[in-house]
């Protein structure tokens, strides 16, 4: 029998819904959430309300483009946490009206495996046990993947995430929120010229919250002798602090892979969709005989393929959410594995 599932994603600033059938995805409609850029960051009051706006027509589009009808689904999928409660909220309340209205089960999502996840929305599919490094917006993960959504946390950021460095930092440089896309594409043209110092913790663990002082600092130099400093070197500033960050992620990411002796080794959430980080990981796999797995950029980014894809493996274990489950502002994934 083929496996039918609808599947909603509304942790933070995406409306998304996608289609997935016998673990091909057919539709994945994502609405990212524009009034954000106004604010510099994400309003919880203003991403729930737009969420209430668009998940209807982004159910729509999903159903049109999968050329699917609703009563061909066998479960809706929801992402549970973590993320802002009422974005979550209003994301598990549709979910779970669809499912009484269809009669079908409920399946609960953790954002964070789903992240992970999305690496088997590739044909080419990590085989276990393998090393996850994600790194979105909020989070920023070293995980050892032992099956379809089992994992152990190795190791993670102890103040901001990576992408909440590429997001801060942006905000120092002047860039629209999220900064991460245009720091990736200003960098291209140009070098990292700067040098900032590097934290280093114990450890498999990361801390950004540093570098965004140390930029902050020698902004604030740079532009008492020349106010257009930013704007004059923005290209560099941007390959510097990218190849700051990035450095960082892949010194402990090498690390945690020779501790743990693992050699298949994946890259998900918001900040793989970055094009040095991805470009790095090669150079690394052939320095340190890896085999890489990296999202499509689609499936980097909040998205609700993979949480489709999370739920796949879950709808054939039968692993069903009861009807009164609450959104999770804080949704832990498995506690530290010693070595
Ligand atoms: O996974 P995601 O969509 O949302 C969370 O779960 O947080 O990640 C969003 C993060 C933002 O911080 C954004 O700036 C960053 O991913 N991001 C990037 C790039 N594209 C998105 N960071 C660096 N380079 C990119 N190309
Ligand atoms: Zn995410």
């Amino acid at each position: 029998m083929l496996i039918c599932l609808l599947a909603i994603e509304s942790s933070c600033d995406d409306t998304s819904i996608a289609i997935l059938k016998d673990g091909k995805v057919l539709a994945n409609i994502i609405s990212t959430q524009k009034i954000h850029e106004k604010y510099g960051g994400v309003v919880p009051e203003n991403a729930s309300r737009q969420h209430m706006e668009s998940m209807i027509p982004t159910l729509r589009e999903a159903l049109a483009k999968a050329q699917i009808n609703l009563t061909e689904i066998q479960a809706i999928a929801v992402t549970r946490g973590p993320g802002l409660i009422g974005a979550l909220v209003v994301g598990l309340a549709f979910a779970k009206g669809l499912s009484l209205a269809l009669n079908i089960p409920l399946i609960e999502v953790n954002h964070l495996e789903a992240h992970v996840m999305s690496l088997f929305l590739n044909d080419r599919v990590p085989p276990f046990p393998f090393l996850c490094l994600t790194v979105s917006g909020g989070h920023t993960q070293l995980l050892k993947v032992t099956d379809h959504n089992t994992m152990y946390l190795l190791g993670q950021t102890l103040d901001d995430a990576a992408g909440e460095a590429f997001d801060k930092i942006g905000k120092l440089l002047g860039l629209p929120y999220p900064a991460g896309h245009h720091i990736d594409r200003l960098a291209k043209t140009g070098q990292p010229l700067f040098k900032f110092t590097l934290a280093k913790v114990a450890g498999l663990n990361y801390s950004f919250s540093g570098l965004k002082t140390s930029v902050l600092y020698f902004l604030q130099n740079k532009l008492k002798e020349n106010k257009n400093f930013i704007t004059e070197n923005l290209n560099d500033l941007c390959a510097s602090v990218q190849e700051a960050i990035i450095t960082m992620l892949c010194v402990t990411l090498t690390k945690a892979a020779k501790q743990f002796h693992l050699t298949h080794i994946g890259i998900a959430g918001g900040v793989s969709a970055n094009s040095r980080l991805r470009t790095k990981i090669q150079s690394l796999a052939e320095d340190n005989h890896w085999n890489i797995y990296i999202p499509q950029l689609e499936y980097c980014t909040d998205n609700a393929g993979m949480i489709a894809i999370s739920a796949y493996y879950k709808f054939k274990k039968s692993e069903f959410a009861d009807e009164k489950i609450t959104a999770l502002a804080r949704y832990t994934i498995s506690p530290i594995l010693q070595e």
